[in-house]
């Protein structure tokens, strides 16, 4: 628990760059790390950034795999998930673009595209950290609740709440929020080696009490951290207000 947003940010961004660093000392494969998008992460990818540029943390020897991604607009729409990650984080950092994982909403064959991106991953030797955020209603990447714990990557409609939540970026515009969405699964957060949750501001609360206090279960698919060896939630203050 941290005092504020910020210090989450930089926590989260700190132990990003640890991870990474301890792996190239000990390890030649690349450092496999999970990505997601929303406004929570936006510190981090800015600490990151700037770690980077000092020499504190290369993105080489990394590849990522984003969590999630809209269906039916272009990738290169301003909110598509594809344009978030360049504009906000790969753009500013030393990645290859070759190893930028993100799901293609625009793919012919969406059953396809999701199957395999799972075998990129498993190819890829599996996900060393995964970093998420959790919606108000719980959601970890789009696994809307009641979504499987055991879900794999796969096409997934959004909940009213969800586009509600998220047509603050399409101009507070409902209709214009796409309605359905490919994401990792619950399963596929879950294989990862480590999992780091961020989660700040009070519209949180209820989700992270639920998904911390409550029981193990699909109507808030976070809580499905509970039985995950190395899951971690750096939250502010606010966000415990429910605790
Ligand atoms: C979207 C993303 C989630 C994210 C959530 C919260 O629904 N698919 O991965 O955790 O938004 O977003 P924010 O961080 O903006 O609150």
């Amino acid at each position: 628990i941290e005092p504020n947003g910020g210090q989450v940010s930089a926590w989260g961004a700190a132990y990003i760059a640890k991870r990474i660093n301890e792996h190239n000392k000990k390890e030649k494969r690349p450092f496999v790390l999970g990505l997601p998008t929303g406004s929570t992460p936006l510190g981090t990818y800015k600490k990151l950034i700037e770690y980077c540029k000092a020499g504190k943390v290369s993105f080489a020897n990394v590849v990522t795999f984003n969590m999630d991604e809209y269906v039916g607009i272009p990738k290169d729409h301003p909110e598509s998930y594809h344009s978030f990650m360049w504009n906000n984080f790969f753009s500013h950092i030393d990645i290859k673009p070759e190893n930028v994982n993100i799901l293609n909403g625009n793919a012919p064959d969406l059953c396809k595209e999701c199957a395999d991106y799972e075998a990129r991953i498993r190819a890829a030797g599996g996900i060393d950290l995964f970093m998420g955020g959790i919606g108000p209603d719980g959601h970890l990447a789009f696994n809307e609740p009641f979504s499987s714990l055991n879900s794999r990557t796969r096409v997934k409609s959004l909940t009213k709440d969800t586009i509600i939540a998220n047509s603050r970026f399409f101009g507070g515009n409902v209709d214009l929020v796409p309605k359905t969405a490919l994401t990792v699964g619950v399963g596929t957060v879950m294989d990862a080696r480590e999992v780091m949750i961020l989660t700040m501001g009070h519209n949180k609360a209820r989700a992270l009490a639920a998904g911390i206090e409550g029981s193990y279960s699909h109507q808030w698919t976070i809580s499905a951290l509970q039985v995950h060896p190395k899951g971690i939630i750096v939250c502010d203050e606010d966000a415990t207000d429910e605790l």
